[in-house]
């Protein structure tokens, strides 16, 4: 008899049973997997940052008695009716066919509700969602579609989008599962047949082109509607500086935390920058060329609390925009739809098969009684308490940073909790003076 002893059994690291798997299910099918979401692998974030806050030498405000603004103005360069927002968070661009028709609903009635605006997506414009948004951002992206003139003029501002956080560099997926008739209807494509849109612009291949394009847009809109330009976060010092040039009124900048409706896994989690490594660069841009606070930076990518929000504003940011967060908050992802999560071979929080259109929760779906499930009125409550705690929040560290607007929060009243994060953001590292990563970009 062998008397050797046994060691327990081991998981590689290099090769982990999710890798294997993933190995084994590429093995099978012959196709990457297709999800989503946003990266779900850990990367430097706003939780490695912390807030001083206020003791002798910082003087707080009285939370009761004195006041901390949150408003917001977008597109103060050169358009005649900037965006006036009550709180300093938007909603970002979802497509409609991504989302279902009530989704959209509820995204703006509940944007809406907390004064603030919501965005279309690639795909067009619905009168659900036109309809409950007081202010709607209307994006013109490269597939063009659901594109049309008169929506230009119908919406409150324009996104140009150029790249997505989940994507720099890639275009956007609907699967046919999802491609209803009206779907269909409105992107000018045929019925139930996958989607993959364009990753860059037919018309225009480099910044004097945009600046051509852009000026087209300000004509077609009268000059009066604030034109943002959505980059996803490649190199955001040298993004943010060309929009700037091309134009823009806004910079939206997009970390790879970013959520997306559909896209490859290997895209999702292996390029682009992580959102806190994103801002300081573009921030820096926009203080070189003398336009910080004069063209606004939109930041997105994994906001989540009220703290997150601080964050983005301390470091420079003017708003952040949330995706992925709406949604949960609408009722994505929700734990009362175990049992049929469970049979989709998967768990409420890590489900992110939202391609598929078979979502429990009827937000990332088509299919008409799944939608049944969302009620957008309800929804759109959760949204509008969901954007006002964001708000509360920020606003209780604004004020114990002794800050009377959310704008005055700064990167000196941050430190951070690791180097990366300290060389990232460019705050001093926990406990010492010491900012690493100073040396450009
Ligand atoms: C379901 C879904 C659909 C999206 N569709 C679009 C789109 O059509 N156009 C676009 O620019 N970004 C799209 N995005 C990205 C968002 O605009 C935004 O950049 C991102 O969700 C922000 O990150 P967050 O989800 O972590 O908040 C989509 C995101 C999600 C979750």
């Amino acid at each position: 008899m062998d008397k050797t002893p046994q060691t327990l059994p081991r998981d590689s690291w290099t090769f982990s049973p999710s890798i294997n798997a993933e190995i084994r299910r590429a093995a099978e099918t012959g196709i990457y997997d297709i999800r989503g979401g946003g990266a779900k692998r850990r990367v430097p974030h706003f939780d490695d940052l912390l807030f001083l806050g206020a003791s002798i030498s910082r003087y707080p405000l009285e939370g009761y008695r004195e006041k901390c603004d949150t408003s917001v103005t977008l597109g103060t360069r050169f358009a005649k009716k900037p965006i006036e927002l009550k709180i300093p968070v938007t909603i970002a661009g979802m497509s409609f066919g991504a989302l279902s028709g009530p989704a959209k609903e509820a995204l703006g009635r509940g944007a809406t509700m907390a004064g603030t605006s919501t965005t279309t997506g690639d795909g067009g414009m619905t009168n659900e969602e036109r309809g409950h948004s007081e202010k709607l951002v209307y994006q013109y992206l490269p597939s063009r579609y659901g594109m049309n003139p008169d929506d230009l003029r119908r919406a409150d501002a324009i996104e140009i989008v150029v790249g997505q956080g989940a994507k720099p560099g890639g275009g956007g997926m609907l699967l046919g599962q999802k491609i209803t008739e009206r779907v269909a209807g409105m992107r000018n494509l045929p019925v139930g047949i996958d989607q993959r849109s364009a990753c860059r612009h037919p018309d225009w291949t480099g910044p004097d082109d945009l600046e051509i394009k852009i000026l087209e847009i300000r004509e077609i809109t009268n000059w009066e509607k604030p034109i943002y330009i959505k980059v996803g976060g490649a190199r955001p010092y040298y993004d943010t500086a060309l929009a700037v040039k091309a134009g823009a009124d806004v910079v939206v900048l997009d970390g790879m935390q970013g959520g997306t409706a559909a896209t490859q896994d290997v895209f999702i989690e292996h390029v682009g920058q992580p959102t806190l490594a994103c801002i300081r660069p573009a921030v820096k841009a926009l203080q070189d060329l003398g336009m910080h606070r004069k063209v606004q930076l939109v930041v997105s990518g994994g906001i989540r609390t009220g703290a997150d929000v601080a964050k983005a504003l301390a470091l420079g940011a003017d708003a952040v925009a949330i995706g992925t967060a709406a949604l949960v908050a609408l009722g994505e992802n929700d734990p009362k739809w175990a049992a049929e999560y469970t049979k989709l071979g998967t768990t409420a929080d890590a489900y992110d098969d939202w391609h598929e259109g078979r979502d429990p929760a009827g937000i990332t779906t088509q299919d008409p009684e799944l939608m049944k499930r969302l009620d957008p009125i309800e929804a759109a409550r959760k949204l509008r308490n969901y954007l006002a705690v964001l708000t509360l929040e920020c606003q209780t560290i604004a004020r114990a940073c002794g800050k009377s607007h959310v704008h005055n929060l700064e990167p000196e009243d941050l430190c951070a909790l690791t180097i990366e994060a300290a060389a990232m953001a460019g705050v001093p590292l926990a406990g010492t003076s010491w900012i690493p990563g100073q040396g450009g970009f």
